[in-house]
């Protein structure tokens, strides 16, 4: 064989070769990203060394201290991290890790395109029976950077475990009375038997946020919803004991709580216009 066709050869080989392994490797990250990842844990250490640290630690902040620093926005009595917990890092409670990359997003609830401003405020209007924020609300723009700082671990397609809200549905009737007997005994020594919550008198400020009544959440939220308030609490309460309630008694611990008296919500029939209203739905 002449030299030319030998590197001819050569030549072919090792381009097959790069050609097998880049298929092998672009295969793998395609699989990376499908494959849904637990959530990456926080490096809160970095936060110090973020060029716009103070408007990020300044929008953790009023996610963590809602009603107390806006108090002409919020209605209830209850922050934003009671319910999406250690600061919007736990998995199972509404996570805000990645959740730029989760918006804009069509929601049957709305009919249409949200996009994240439109979430966190349909959070303050319902969750916190509130008003929204303007677009141009310094401290809207505070708690979008939190979140954005949040998402900067997740690559936009990466899928995450434990993000939303879990929900729970059984296929029987929820039980009122087994649900009322239950929370005495499973939750009331923090939230109250009342569900009024409980205030610290040394700080001023809630300790047990109020599950139903006047500072509660109104009608519209998703926590007013069987289905979702069943699946929240059978992976976060009893705080400290999370996950030792059966399906059996988050669900009547469920229905019992989110079916108090609570505050209307004025909009509520501008839901779901173009239907597939949820089983559960409160209207
Ligand atoms: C009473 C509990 C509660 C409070 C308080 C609350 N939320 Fe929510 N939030 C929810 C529930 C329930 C969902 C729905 C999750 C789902 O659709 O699975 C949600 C969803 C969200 C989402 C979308 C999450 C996702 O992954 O798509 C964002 C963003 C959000 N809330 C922001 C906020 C902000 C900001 C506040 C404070 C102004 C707040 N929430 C207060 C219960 C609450
Ligand atoms: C040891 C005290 C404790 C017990 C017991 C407990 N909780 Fe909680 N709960 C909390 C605290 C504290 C928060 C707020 C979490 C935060 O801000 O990090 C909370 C938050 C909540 C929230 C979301 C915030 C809100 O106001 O709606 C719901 C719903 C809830 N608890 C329901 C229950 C139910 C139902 C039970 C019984 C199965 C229960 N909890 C038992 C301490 C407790």
């Amino acid at each position: 064989m002449n030299q030319g066709i030998k590197t001819l050869v050569l030549l072919l080989l090792s381009s097959a070769w790069a050609i097998a392994l880049f298929a092998i490797y672009k295969g793998k990250t395609a699989y990376e990203k499908l494959a849904p990842i637990s959530l990456p844990s926080i490096n809160w250490e970095q936060l110090q060394h973020e060029p716009n640290r103070d408007e990020i630690v300044k929008g953790k902040k009023l996610l963590e201290k809602t009603y107390e620093m806006l108090p002409d926005k919020v209605g209830a009595k209850i922050s934003c991290t009671n319910c999406h917990l250690n600061a919007g890092t736990k998995a199972n409670a509404g996570p805000w890790i990645g959740i730029i990359h989760r918006f804009p997003q069509y929601r049957d609830r709305s009919g249409k395109y949200d996009t994240l401003t439109d979430r966190i405020n349909d959070c303050f209007e319902r969750s916190l029976n509130g008003q929204r924020l303007p677009e141009d609300d310094p401290n809207l723009k505070a708690i979008l950077a939190y979140m954005e700082w949040l998402s900067r671990p997740v690559l936009p397609h990466q899928k995450l475990k434990g993000i939303g809200m879990p929900r729970l549905a059984l296929n029987r009737e929820p039980n009122w009375e087994r649900g009322k007997e239950w929370y005495m005994q499973k939750c009331a020594s923090c939230h109250q038997k009342d569900g009024q919550g409980l205030i610290d008198p040394s700080t001023q400020s809630y300790r047990f946020p109020p599950l139903w009544g006047p500072n509660s959440f109104n009608i519209g939220a998703g926590m007013a919803r069987l289905h979702t308030a069943a699946g929240f609490i059978k992976h976060n309460m009893p705080q400290g004991q999370e996950g030792t309630l059966s399906d059996d008694e988050a669900f009547d611990i469920a229905y019992f709580f989110s079916h108090q008296e609570r505050p209307d919500f004025a909009k509520k029939h501008l839901d779901w216009p173009k239907g597939n209203k949820p089983k559960d739905a409160r209207y």
